[in-house]
């Protein structure tokens, strides 16, 4: 049913959405997960065709494809290094057939990005060095471990063809390649969408 109602652009509060999630899990959603609107606002800068292929990158409990895949038939995929959140979420997309998703278990640094031409990422190495960011204690952090995944992030998206598109929200501006345009902002400049250009004059241009 929830679904459905993303597929027929019937407005959906968070609240709403969030009751797919057990209790303990929608505890975290305010601060560690999408929020409806601002997947949706991203998702329109991502869809730009049909065979557009996204990788979240840290997708959690699948908010963010969830609610971006519902949109388009653009396909979402998902990688999170919690096995938990991502047996949760292939469980609740076949139980609420949410289209275009599929999650995989693993860390970022062992994912392909050449099979992607979109990104989305929502500042998932924060708890690395920020402990009131901590999910569970389920994966090792330690501030070496933000600097080896945010430079395998900054090498991969070098290495992606012009026209690729990032998302991020909540991020800094040092996490993107120069080679990276800022095309557009949204909620006060929280959530930046990017386009590989050939010759940026200036990446805040
Ligand atoms: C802020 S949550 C975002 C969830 C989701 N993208 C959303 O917006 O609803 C960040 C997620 O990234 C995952 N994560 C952090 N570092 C990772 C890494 N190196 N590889 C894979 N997943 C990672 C965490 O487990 C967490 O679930």
């Amino acid at each position: 049913m929830i679904a459905e109602y993303l597929r027929l652009n019937i407005p959906i509060k968070d609240k709403e959405f969030d009751m797919i999630y057990p209790a303990q899990l929608r505890k975290l959603s305010k601060r560690h997960f999408t929020r409806v609107d601002i997947a949706i606002k991203a998702a329109r800068f991502l869809a730009t065709d049909p065979k557009q292929r996204v990788l979240d990158i840290g997708s959690g409990v699948g908010k963010f494809c969830f609610v971006a895949g519902s949109y388009s038939d653009t396909q979402y995929t998902g990688v999170d290094y919690r096995k938990h959140f991502i047996e949760l979420s292939n469980k609740l997309a076949a139980k609420h057939r949410f289209k275009n998703v599929r999650f995989i278990h693993g860390n970022i640094t062992e994912v392909d990005f050449s099979q992607y031409n979109g990104f989305y990422f929502f500042n998932s190495f924060q708890e690395q060095i920020d402990n009131s960011c901590i999910i569970d204690e389920s994966v090792e952090v330690n501030q070496e471990n933000y600097a080896k995944f945010s430079a395998y992030l900054k090498k991969e998206w070098s290495k992606m063809p012009v026209g690729t598109r990032i998302v991020s929200y909540h991020t800094y501006l040092n996490q993107i390649p120069d080679s990276y345009m800022l095309v557009e902002m949204h909620f006060d400049g929280l959530l930046k969408c990017w386009e590989k250009t050939n010759n940026p004059i200036s990446k805040l241009l």
